[in-house]
């Protein structure tokens, strides 16, 4: 059997900034209300001719460069996103194309959890020796998602792209995955018509229901609750504790949510990796965007202990344990 381990990482950000001060002009909102409540001070967003696969074919071939591999040489193309470019074909297939490679693709939806689910099902190929070079891609264009009118919702997400490659490797990277999802909680985090459960008719559109509808409230909770049991349960597998853990690299949903997290985890603040200030909430880009920031700072050294924690709509969950076996940036 092989281990799998992430042999790079990378990101991409639309040039577009949408600030607090943006926000203020569209909604009843302030700049104060937004960073202290979230911690976010402005968001990306994607031009009008950009699409989520142009995000991830952007991240994807960042990160095959800096893996050294070749088109030729990826077995697998993943692409965890909640804001597709179309229902079908998947915004993998799409991306694959921009990207020029030719092997199979398919997207993942877990919501903000995606990229761990992705992780945990690359990571499981490679170990069971069917693949040996998966790039996994987590991208989204959630602004294209979001009803400006609504302050509860439009500003917090933003869009993005972050990629890993995931490699057979002679020493162990992902030590451990643990992954759950509650469908009982589905209603706190929808977009409520457009797809099959509820046809689009003019009357949902003039009301909005084709957006991003949130209970924040109990969202909120459910993160709180499940990102710390989810985390433990990752570190128990992997034989490790939380005293091992040198970064902690949360879904960035919530500036408040991931120090509330890091606290009851026991977790120092400055191991907490935190870029929601610059990108808003990114769903299943957020994890890899924290990644390659904190891979870029040159904090990130060969050894450490990652824990990577996310949750989002569904209700999903999910924690990955990695020893990063890349030397520092
Ligand atoms: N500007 C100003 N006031 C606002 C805004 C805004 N943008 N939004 C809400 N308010 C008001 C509310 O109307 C309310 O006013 P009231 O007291 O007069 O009724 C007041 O602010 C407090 O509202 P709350 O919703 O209680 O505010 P809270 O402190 O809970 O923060 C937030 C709201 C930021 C949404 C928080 O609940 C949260 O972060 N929840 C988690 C959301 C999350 O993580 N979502 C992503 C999941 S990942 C995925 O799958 C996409």
């Amino acid at each position: 059997m092989s281990h799998a381990a992430i042999t790079s990482v990378a990101s991409w950000l639309p040039e577009r900034r949408l600030t607090n001060a943006d926000l203020e002009r569209m909604v009843d909102t302030s700049d104060e209300w937004i960073r202290t409540r979230t911690g976010i001070s402005e968001r990306r967003m994607a031009a009008d001719d950009e699409a989520t696969s142009d995000l991830a074919a952007r991240a994807g071939t960042l990160a095959l460069e800096r893996a050294g591999v070749e088109a030729s040489d990826v077995d697998m193309l993943i692409v965890a996103t909640s804001s597709p470019d179309k229902s079908f074909p998947s915004t993998a297939c799409l991306a694959q194309a921009k990207m020029g490679l030719t092997c199979p693709a398919f997207d993942i939806n877990a919501a903000c959890t995606g990229f761990i689910y992705a992780i945990e099902l690359a990571a499981a190929m490679i170990e069971a020796d069917r693949l040996r070079t998966v790039l996994v891609i987590g991208a989204e264009v959630l602004t294209r998602l979001m009803d400006f009118t609504d302050r509860a919702t439009c500003v917090l997400f933003g869009d993005g792209a972050g990629a890993i490659v995931i490699q057979a490797s002679d020493e162990p990277g992902i030590l451990s995955v643990h992954l759950g999802a509650d469908g009982t909680g589905a209603d706190l985090l929808d977009i409520p018509a457009g797809g099959t459960a509820r046809r689009l008719t003019p009357e949902l559109l003039a009301e909005g229901q084709q957006y991003i509808h949130m209970n924040g409230n109990e969202v909120y909770k459910f993160a709180v609750r499940a990102i710390p049991r989810v985390a433990l349960q990752a570190l128990d597998e992997s034989g490790l504790k939380v005293s091992d853990v040198d970064w902690l690299v949360p879904h960035q949903a919530n500036e408040r949510i991931t120090n509330t997290v890091g606290e009851s985890l026991g977790i120092p603040h400055e191991r907490v990796v935190n870029v929601i200030e610059k990108t808003g909430n990114t769903s299943t880009a957020s994890i890899p965007l924290a990644l390659d920031s904190l891979y870029a700072s040159g904090k990130l050294h060969r050894g450490d202990v990652v824990a990577l924690v996310g949750f989002g709509a569904g209700l999903t969950y999910g924690a990955a344990v990695l020893r990063w076996t890349i030397e520092e940036a």
